[in-house]
């Protein structure tokens, strides 16, 4: 009997070029491709995989559990890789993987397998969340493996039946999802020049958006996004919507150098026209309901979570618990945010919350102010104590005057 593999399947050159390379050391194929919104034409790429050699094919819809149990987190703790990258591909690769696993069981197989090639961090999110849900399983990583240059790997696809693009459809290596595109290689590889305008798919050039703003509100329960100008939107169709309005005007263009897990610098470029509106509203709307020492404790981990998710740690007990705290610390991010979407930037107009921590009658300037300003001067010398007591004992140097330029004037 042959052993069965489980296949991550795009129905890209690599890996179809992997199902017969599979076939070829004796394993029965069994592909796997996910939707996780990326609007791919899911049957061509189901019955690509059987033209190619697999022995079944499946398609799943996962695009519901992608956004409840990957983009939600994430989005709680307002995760952005080294500040900029909403981590788009690296939260798909966990689910896939658990995806692979599933079918594994099911197709009582003892392999895997997926596309990475040894250079990106997605081939460690693949054999790490793959070893987390069943380290009895082998991954196979045929790209990593076989060694093709470019010209070798398509003489394969031809020799094998592979249907090679007749027009390599970007000369850009393209990863999509709900979550965002990212687009790698090619002219994005030199940081010194603009990235080509051809890079981009899901944004207007800010140059060339609308000359008004689009103004929407975003509802959110609980730190989760919830509504669209007051319409009540299941996760995945809010998503998507907001991709288009914020891709049309621009949002969501991000061009970075990025440290790889591998040790690589890299030259990326993501867009994420939703991802990067709702965790700015996220964060808008947390500045009214969050404590100081929440907030202050969130965004300390907020870099650590983003590290963890993007270092291929998904199913890791730290990331669990981060999300877990993040998930109690956003219990009451819920209310509205109104937001400008305008030539590539999002504006924070304004927030209301229910929960709201903001005191008018403690913040004001005006006449029904109720802080009591005599308990701030008490307040002030107890916290400057410690510096007042440290002066007697150190004295700090003193301003020299003499070294001002300095006019004085008598009456
Ligand atoms: N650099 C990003 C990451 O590590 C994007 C990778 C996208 N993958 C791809 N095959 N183009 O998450």
């Amino acid at each position: 009997m042959k052993d069965t593999v489980i296949l991550a399947y795009s129905g890209g050159l690599d890996t179809s070029v992997a199902i017969p390379w599979l076939a070829e050391r004796g394993y029965d194929v069994v592909a796997l491709a996910a939707d996780l919104g990326a609007n791919l034409d899911l049957k061509a790429i189901q019955e690509k995989a059987l033209k190619v050699g697999a022995v079944r094919s499946y398609v799943v819809d996962a695009r519901e559990r992608f956004a409840e149990e990957y983009i939600l987190p994430a989005l709680r703790a307002n995760a952005l890789y080294e500040g900029v990258y909403p981590l788009s591909a690296a939260l798909s690769r966990p689910l896939i993987a658990d995806l692979l696993v599933a079918v594994a069981h099911a197709e009582q197989a003892k392999f895997v397998a997926h596309g990475c090639t040894g250079k990106g961090n997605d081939q460690v999110r693949f054999d790490v969340a793959i070893a987390a849900m069943d380290p009895s399983l082998t991954v196979i990583a045929p790209v990593r493996e076989w060694g093709f240059s470019r010209d070798e790997e398509i003489a394969y696809a031809e020799a094998h039946q592979v249907p090679i693009p007749v027009t390599r459809s970007s000369p850009y290596s393209i990863d999509v999802n709900l979550w965002g595109r990212s687009a790698e290689g090619g002219a994005i590889e030199d940081p010194s020049q603009p990235v080509p305008e051809d890079a981009y798919a899901w944004t207007v050039a800010p140059e060339r958006c609308p000359d008004t703003p689009t103004r929407i509100r975003i509802g959110f329960e609980a730190g989760r996004p919830v509504s669209l100008d007051g319409e009540r939107l299941p996760l995945v169709e809010l998503i998507e919507r907001l991709n288009r309005i914020a891709g049309q005007n621009g949002v969501g263009r991000l061009d970075l150098v990025e440290n790889r897990l591998v040790g690589i610098k890299s030259r990326e470029v993501y867009e994420a026209p939703a991802a990067v509106t709702l965790i700015t509203a996220h964060r808008a709307l947390e500045q009214l309901v969050l404590t100081r020492d929440v907030a202050h404790l969130k965004w300390s981990l907020e870099p650590r979570y983003a590290e963890l998710a993007y270092n291929g740690l998904w199913h890791s007990p730290a990331r669990q618990a981060l999300e877990a705290f993040m998930k109690v610390a956003t219990q009451n991010n819920t209310g509205e945010v109104q937001v400008a979407l305008y030539r590539g930037q999002v504006r924070v107009e304004g927030r209301t919350s229910p929960v709201s921590l903001y005191a008018p009658e403690l913040a004001t300037y005006g006449t029904h102010d109720l802080f009591d300003h005599r308990a701030a001067k008490g307040f002030v010398d107890l916290w400057g104590l410690p510096i007042r007591t440290r002066a007697r004992v150190e004295p700090l140097a003193q301003v020299d005057l003499s070294a001002l330029n300095i006019s004085v004037m008598e009456r």
